[in-house]
């Protein structure tokens, strides 16, 4: 199909849910893209914190291959022997959490909430419903996670939304201490905001919140479906903190991009759940655990994790020498290989756009973000290939104002 093809389909098909870029990808190998016209691209989104192995990855796809000729679905009417397995390595990887699987993020923070409600009623007292969130949070697009979402554009017209969610400032431990009261169950984070514009917690913010909810009884949820699975260069992102959260939520890179959510639970809360309160009819099958599996597997045989710290880390650097040269950005934030790059006027959708013709993959956040997400493998000379295409960008745009 040609690009105007695709164009006229999606509109004539599908529900108008997106507001789509001119684009379509047919092909991909490591960490390009090639699109309908043949044009590669560097991909430094990798579909949005998904795809950690980048495209085509021959190790991934061969597992994907195997375990879809063996087996794709039976049901949770059984038992499956991969998601045992699965659950059996993510327990010892995060030291000591029970695994439920689901199909996305937002699915995996609904399994959180509920977890965290029973869990809350039935230990603390019946009266405990209330979930602290943060403004500019995001956590998926279920009627309850928009509403835990902090950002009122999401939940406009989808009203009324479910009571018991609390809104506090981000990074501020004093409005979330005022915000606690007899009623709430839980507080939900993400340790750095990624949705907003990578928006890093402090040290001092995840360890009062955990102070906090220990103090009064609270269940402590980490949404790390964006941040989780290496993204910032430890596997979880808590980890750079030393702050364990009860329940933590994982989607994206999980199964390298077939679609999977998980939610963790310590032993402090993992008997919230009884037989019966939570389920899923695709969560867990056969295929989406082999290609968790492959992953995992993968990460350890070549090093992922430690590769997204690295290049994440020179990639930062690059981004920040752009800072120091170019009068337009004022910040570079982030870790790992999960970084924003702010810029002091709107030129967020024109600097993508320059981008994207010289053949890079970014993402513009409103009017002044730019974030970047890209596949855990990237190498350092493709990080210099970014910094290279963007440095261009840059010149080119604020040479136009
Ligand atoms: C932190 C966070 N939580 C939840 C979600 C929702 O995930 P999904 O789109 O898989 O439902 C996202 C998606 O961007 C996210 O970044």
């Amino acid at each position: 199909m040609t690009l105007p093809e695709v164009v006229e389909k999606t509109e004539k098909y599908l529900l108008p849910t997106y507001g789509r870029l001119p684009l379509a990808f047919v092909r991909g190998e490591g960490c390009r893209l090639w699109d309908t016209e043949g044009k590669g691209y560097l991909d430094c989104l990798g579909g949005i914190a998904v795809c950690s192995l980048g495209h085509g990855h021959p190790k991934l796809a061969a597992a994907i291959a195997e375990q879809a000729k063996t087996l794709i679905h039976t049901s949770n009417l059984y038992h499956i022997p991969p998601q045992a397995e699965l659950a059996e390595k993510l327990y010892h990887l995060s030291g000591g959490y029970k695994s439920f699987y689901c199909n996305s993020g937002a699915e995996a923070n609904e399994g959180a909430l509920k977890l965290a409600r029973k869990w809350a009623k039935t230990n603390i007292g019946k009266e405990r419903y209330q979930i602290i969130t943060a403004l500019d949070s995001f956590h998926g697009r279920t009627l309850t996670t928009i509403t835990a979402t902090g950002q009122p554009k999401y939940q406009k017209g989808f009203e009324p939304l479910p009571p018991g969610f609390v809104y506090v400032p981000y990074n501020d431990l004093a409005a979330a201490e005022k915000a606690v009261n007899a009623q709430t169950a839980a507080i939900m984070m993400e340790p750095i905001q990624g949705e907003s514009g990578v928006h890093p917690a402090t040290p001092e913010y995840l360890d009062g919140l955990r102070k906090l909810c220990d103090e009064r009884d609270l269940v402590l949820i980490f949404d790390e479906v964006q941040t989780g699975m290496g993204r910032t260069g430890k596997l979880f992102a808590h980890e750079h903190y030393g702050v364990k959260p009860d329940l933590m939520t994982l989607a994206k890179a999980l199964a390298g991009g077939v679609p999977m959510g998980a939610l963790l639970a310590n032993e402090r809360v993992w008997d919230g759940f009884k037989p019966g309160d939570h389920a899923s009819t695709f969560g867990g099958n056969y295929l989406a655990c082999a290609a968790a599996l492959a992953v995992l597997r993968i990460y350890e045989e070549d090093g992922v994790v430690e590769n997204a710290a690295a290049v994440g880390k020179h990639l930062r650097a690059a981004l920040e020498s752009l800072c120091a040269e170019c009068g337009t950005v004022s910040e570079v934030r982030g870790l790992g290989l999960m970084l924003a790059v702010e810029f002091n006027r709107s030129v967020a959708k024109e600097v993508q756009e320059h981008c994207l013709a010289n053949g890079l993959i970014v993402n513009a956040i409103g009017e002044n973000i730019l974030r970047l997400a890209p596949p855990l493998i990237l190498t350092v000379a493709e990080a210099d290939e970014a910094a290279a295409i963007l440095r261009q960008a840059l010149a080119a745009t604020a040479d136009a104002a």
